[in-house]
């Protein structure tokens, strides 16, 4: 008999079979990972006698330190141990639950279970009753015929051959390879006679062979005709680099400079440095650049590449942007605060300034969106150029990435054919860490191996080191790129055929109702992870490897990056808008608005700071602080030096916060002398301003000495930034009309205007030994790195908060409760500082005597 289902029958019959369909893979999951884990324990014990083998192999002959020795004793101890306890695992004497017999298995008492458990487990005996057998040979065949075979060389010899380079494979699964486009017919003529060209030609040329060279003319026309024109091309095509200077051969800079904007320092230094080069000029002359910190350009400069934010500040000065004739906003689906923001107000003033025009340029597809939001402009698409590229996955998830990337980059080198290899990793630590460990395990390799030559790229790298990349790599080395997201879409180095993609980077998330912002290491979404892997099929078919499952690629990553604006604190952009005139912020142009909360909160931060008064209009204090190019704390605290004539020590205070985390060196085989020298800037525990300040005057007492760098392990090229960094600040000074005045023995003077800027960021001492934050209650720790770690101040204030293992704050100085009162009083009221328990407020003793 037929009965039909009704709708709901049918619906409900949908539903649970999904569920089920779920349940059923929840329990693969686990039970993979249980498999995963009993690996792993015999993965990391094989891979620590690998290590050991290893180390006995390099520093055969060679005389080691006591600490190389203690290590490796300890190493080997480790080793025997675990070895013993996985053996020995039969022989402890604990109580055991006993194992099932069967009961009428006669004399030799077989155990019944272990019998059946192995009949199902051996395969390829000829057991025709195994259930499994079948379907699991299948699966390996399966997984065979994806698993990535490494060069023609069989397995075997290649694991002895190179024995000591991996301590661990990993295996991937290929999955799909992403199609290349319009492959055919645009191969570039490589190699032309270098000696019968001159350079300038050559790189004529090579501009010839660009995908967007075709369209020259076309472009042109378009622009003529057309104010606003959104341009979308794959990376690579020789957007960055060419537009601006068909502009200039088409007469647009007779008119006004062209201004292209990246949303990253690295970016527009070296695309200024290249283009000048295609130009046959000196950079800073027809061609420069402007960054934060560091102008490059001069009168005669007509092509300036810049920073999104330093387009930004320009119009602080120039509000109309007249001395532009064209302006190009690079890397839009990047979509930076700053990008996001210029988007509004360029397109504002192009209504008004019918001259000007405007390009906006994208790698990905949001073209419609960009388009839709400048008015319905047109968009030029320049057909790209891509090979095909291989996507392979890992088997199983990996623990730790950093150790995999470079596991993989050994197994590329000694087993792939030529083509270098680019590794995304999250920033400068990653990247030295890495950088460290590969020449590490390629030292002492001599000739057994290839030439591998490390190339790390992140932002801070100096200019002089960054021109390595670009370096074509010599006949029979390979390179090795270790880059952060940079080089998914601002940089295009040549010859890369290899992706390695970790799929992580470092993101700002910002929580609108502490106020709290922190740099996380995040997943990437799908659209970063395809744009990664599209970057080794430029010159060639090329291979990515995903050190992430096909799993985790589906289930776990978004599609889209979110941008920026709507995860970041807003104090810099509201302190930027309203020195624009643009008071009402809820009215202005975004592409994306941000959450109301988050504008919210940094109005009232920037009333707090006294740069906006009750209704929200920019005070005196405002007006100054904008005109430093530095977080709204930081510039507060520079105004605020003002009034207590210390303005001298806070600008290098500034400067050596400005620069990061790069001040102190300490090398692996010297960590204590470097922690004797780090602890002298400490001495009486003035916190880790004050030493930052100390290291910074005692540098200048020395006439800036590199050798007084080294004595006391200090980065003489991060100190070099610093004083770039603090000359820059000295010239704002007196635009912001502070007087630059020192106070250099008033140490409690300067902390409270440190305070004066960051109080903010106030913790104190719980009874755990942790610390609370003030006003938005969060558990937070002091960074290992900080003077005070072992001081434990009860009050302290903090320049950031970094996420690592835990909550961390960098760079601290001890605190006076009473300061938060004095200073910010419309922020902290007395109940907020009081000790629990008792109604008196703790009081230091070198009161506040100011006011
Ligand atoms: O902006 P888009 O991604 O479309 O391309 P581009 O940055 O203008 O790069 C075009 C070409 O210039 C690439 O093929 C690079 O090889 C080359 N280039 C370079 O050699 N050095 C640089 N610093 C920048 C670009
Ligand atoms: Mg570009």
């Amino acid at each position: 008999m037929e009965s039909k289902l009704t709708r709901h029958e049918e619906e409900e019959a949908v539903r649970r079979s999904k569920a089920m369909e779920q349940d059923d893979t929840l329990t693969l999951r686990k039970v993979s990972r249980q498999e995963y884990l009993k690996k792993r324990e015999q993965k990391k014990l094989d891979e620590l006698r690998d290590d050991i083998e290893d180390e006995q192999y390099l520093f055969d002959g060679v005389t080691l330190t006591e600490a190389e020795i203690r290590e490796m004793r300890y190493k080997r101890e480790i080793f025997e141990l675990a070895k013993k306890r996985s053996e020995d695992v039969d022989n402890i004497s604990e109580y055991r639950m006993p194992e099932a017999y069967d009961q009428d298995g006669g004399v030799n008492q077989e155990k019944r279970f272990a019998a059946a458990v192995q009949r199902y487990r051996d395969l390829g005996t000829g057991d025709k009753m195994n259930p499994f057998a079948e379907q699991e040979a299948w699966e390996e065949h399966q997984i065979g015929k994806a698993t990535l075979k490494f060069g023609s060389k069989d397995k075997k010899k290649i694991s002895e051959d190179y024995q000591f380079v991996f301590e661990d494979q990993i295996e991937f699964i290929k999955d799909t390879v992403m199609r290349g486009e319009n492959v055919k017919g645009l191969l570039t003529e490589t190699a032309t006679d270098l000696s019968a060209k001159s350079m300038l030609q050559n790189l004529q040329d090579e501009r010839k062979t660009l995908p967007i060279y075709p369209f020259r003319d076309e472009l042109i026309q378009a622009l003529n005709h057309h104010q606003v024109i959104v341009i979308v091309g794959e990376t690579g095509s020789g957007k960055t680099t060419q537009i601006p200077q068909y502009l200039h051969e088409a007469g647009y800079t007779k008119r006004g400079k062209i201004g292209c904007t990246q949303p990253r320092r690295v970016a527009a230094m070296s695309v200024a440095a290249r283009v000048s080069q295609e130009m046959g000029v000196k950079l800073g002359h027809e061609v420069g650049y402007s960054i934060r910190f560091e102008d490059c350009t001069s009168e005669k400069t007509v092509l300036k590449y810049m920073t999104d934010g330093m387009l930004l500040r320009e119009f602080l000065g120039e509000p109309d942007l007249s001395s532009y004739s064209v302006v190009m906003v690079d890397e839009a689906h990047e979509r930076t605060v700053s990008t996001d923001i210029l988007f509004g107000l360029v397109k504002d003033i192009s209504r008004f300034r019918t001259d000007l025009k405007l390009l906006i340029s994208s790698a990905t597809l949001d073209a419609e969106k960009f388009s839709n939001y400048f008015d319905a402009a047109p968009i030029f698409r320049i057909p790209g150029r891509r090979f095909p590229v291989e996507i392979h996955y890992t088997k199983s998830p990996e623990a730790d990435y950093l150790d995999a990337a470079i596991v993989s980059v050994l197994q590329i080198h000694v087993t792939q054919p030529p083509g270098d290899i680019l590794v995304f990793l999250t920033g400068q630590e990653e990247i030295e860490t890495a950088d460290e460990i590969l020449k590490h395990r390629t030292r002492g390799l001599g000739t057994k191996i290839a030439e591998l030559i490390i190339c790390p790229i992140y932002a801070n790298l100096p200019t002089e080191l960054q021109a390595k990349i670009f370096e074509p790599t010599p006949e029979g080395a390979r390179k090795v790129v270790l880059a952060t997201n940079i080089a998914e879409t601002s940089l295009t180095i040549d010859g890369i055929k290899y992706v390695i993609d970790p799929g992580f980077c470092k993101m700002k998330s910002y929580n609108p109702r502490s106020g709290m912002e922190s740099l996380l290491i995040t997943p990437i979404s799908k659209a970063s992870a395809n744009q990664r892997a599209g970057r080794s099929g430029r010159t060639g078919p090329g291979k990515c490897f995903r050190l992430y499952t096909l799993f985790n690629f589906q289930n776990d990553m978004e599609d889209n990056t979110v941008p920026e604006i709507q995860r970041t604190n807003l104090a810099n952009v509201v302190l930027t808008l309203k020195s624009l005139g643009i008071n009402d912020l809820v009215s202005f142009d975004f592409m994306d608005p941000p959450p109301a909360e988050a504008l919210l909160k940094a109005v009232e931060m920037l009333y707090a700071l006294s740069a906006l008064n009750k209704l929200g209009e920019l005070t005196l204090a405002g007006r100054k602080m904008a005109e430093f190019p530095l977080d709204p704390m930081l510039s507060k605290m520079i105004v605020a030096s003002d009034k207590y004539k210390c303005s001298e020590e806070i600008i290098s205070i500034a400067a050596m916060l400005s620069v990061g985390n790069s001040i102190f060196y300490r090398p692996k085989d010297k960590q204590v002398h470097a922690d004797n020298a780090r602890l002298n800037f400490h001495t009486g525990n003035v916190g880790d301003h004050i030493a930052l300040l100390k290291v910074y005057n005692s540098w200048k007492e020395t006439n800036f000495s590199t050798q007084w760098c080294y004595e006391n392990y200090i980065q003489v090229r991060s100190m070099k930034r610093a004083r770039d960094i603090r000359d820059q600040l000295q010239g704002l000074l007196e635009r912001a009309e502070i007087e630059l005045l020192s106070n250099e023995n008033d140490l409690e003077l300067i902390k409270k205007v440190i305070t004066s800027g960051f109080f903010h960021h106030s913790a104190r001492l719980q009874k755990s030994g942790a610390y609370q934050t003030v006003k938005f209650p969060q558990t937070v720790h002091i960074h290992p790195s900080s003077g005070l770690a072992q001081v434990l101040p009860r009050w302290v204030i903090y320049h950031e908060l970094v996420l690592t293992t835990k909550e961390y704050m960098r760079q601290i100085t001890e605190l006076k409760p009473e300061w938060l009162v004095e200073i910010a009083p419309h922020y902290y009221k007395l109940k907020d500082v009081e000790d629990p328990g008792s109604k008196k407020m703790p009081r230091g003793e070198g009161r506040a005597t100011m006011d």
